[in-house]
């Protein structure tokens, strides 16, 4: 969508696979959808050094709505949870630097039975925009999905016609494609910033593995549509959570760069603990996430049950790109395994050969290599690594085949 917004992909927070429809304020005063937990969030997004590292969104999920519209069929927060108000709520989190998100529904009701816009979506666009929002995610639970395109383009004009810049997440190919039918992709780039393909993630390696199984078996047709102002979105990061091992959360953080994704946290900044922190706020990998060719990178090969993936960034110097590489292990076999691989295998040529960074090792020093010597990487069962290979100028410029 071209309105200026998510010219590299969105970065911030959101609170769905953290902490899904708690509204038991009474039992869990500190984690339930409340006006406190956006507001903690905000702080710790600013404190701790996610605001600087780019992570720019605070965005409410599902279930903050009343159960009904107000008397002039205006959406409403739950007075109980947000006294306040979400006006009040958002002026909170523009004063600290950020922006503000939330969510809403094109059909009758959200996917957890709150209100949705089928039939207010005007009043809602304008509801949004007076609150304050920087980034609405249009959900699509129950509404037809081979009808859901026309809501999604309604929904766009309205917001546009509102005067303020607000990012716009659709649901819609999700729906499609979760039925087996292909959504349009052509009508997405032009509709929305980005889009959610695929199945929700949940706290779990088989979901991540599951999501990225899926993105590569389609990437000859989804990836031509990611770039500035308009990705692909495999759904929120995990890192951090309960589902996944140390080892599991740097592939998350390594693929989802790698695919151009947007980086949407989804995890309790109050208690992360700071080895899984490190991962999310690693500026290398970041850099590679936020490059702003906005190429999606994509699946290359499979070795000895490793996928590999690289995607190119802008070159640091004149003369060729740069490759970022990740690694994804599917190996169980308990040890760190020794991964041989060479640029050429991966189809990335450059005379002058490259120059190779470990993006997790912080203090390893850098290799030069050609393309055909061999790039050793030991990685754990499923574990995650990336790679940054910078092309060494030279008067051919660096190509990679097929991207
Ligand atoms: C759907 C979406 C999720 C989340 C929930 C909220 O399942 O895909 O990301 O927004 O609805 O109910």
């Amino acid at each position: 969508l071209d309105n200026g917004l998510g010219l590299t992909p969105p970065m911030g927070w959101m609170h769905w696979q953290r902490f899904r429809c708690l509204i038991d304020c009474e039992h869990y005063p500190d984690e339930c959808i409340s006006e406190k937990l956006f507001r903690s969030i905000a702080d710790r997004m600013v404190e701790d050094g996610y605001l600087a590292a780019g992570y720019e969104y605070v965005m409410i999920d599902d279930c903050w709505a009343s159960k009904k519209r107000n008397a002039n069929g205006r959406l409403e927060p739950d007075p109980e949870r947000f006294p306040s108000g979400i006006k009040n709520l958002s002026d909170y989190i523009h004063d600290k630097g950020l922006k503000f998100g939330i969510y809403g529904d094109y059909g009758t009701y959200t996917c957890a039975g709150y209100p949705g816009s089928q039939g207010h979506l005007k009043v809602d666009a304008d509801t949004f925009a007076e609150w304050g929002v920087d980034y609405l995610k249009l959900d699509g639970c129950h509404i037809d999905y081979k009808k859901i395109d026309i809501g999604y383009i309604e929904m766009q004009k309205h917001l546009n016609n509102t005067g303020r810049p607000i990012m716009f997440s659709c649901s819609w190919p999700d729906y499609q494609e979760e039925m087996g039918m292909q959504a349009n992709y052509t009508a997405l780039q032009q509709t929305c910033n980005l889009w959610r393909n695929w199945k929700d993630i949940e706290d779990e390696w088989a979901s991540v593995t599951g999501i990225v199984d899926w993105f590569a078996l389609n990437q000859n047709r989804l990836a031509p549509f990611a770039g500035p102002g308009h990705w692909n979105d495999p759904d929120m990061l995990i890192i951090g959570d309960y589902g996944l091992s140390y080892e599991q959360s740097k592939a998350q953080m390594a693929i989802w760069a790698i695919m151009a994704a947007p980086l949407i946290m989804s995890v309790d900044l109050r208690t992360i603990e700071p080895k899984f922190r490190d991962i999310l706020l690693n500026k290398d990998i970041i850099a590679v996430n936020q490059d702003r060719l906005g190429i999606q990178g994509r699946f290359i090969l499979r070795k000895e049950k490793i996928d590999i993936w690289t995607k190119p960034v802008l070159p640091k110097e004149e003369g060729g790109h740069s490759y970022a590489i990740a690694l994804m292990s599917r190996r169980v076999d308990g040890y760190p395994y020794r991964l041989n691989f060479t640029m050429a295998e991966l189809g990335i040529k450059n005379s002058n050969g490259f120059v190779l960074k470990d993006l997790y090792k912080k203090d390893a020093p850098l290799k030069e290599i050609n393309d055909s010597e061999p790039i050793i990487v030991r990685i754990k069962p499923s574990g995650g690594e990336i790679l940054l290979a910078t092309a060494k100028p030279s008067s051919t410029p660096a190509t990679v085949e097929g991207i």
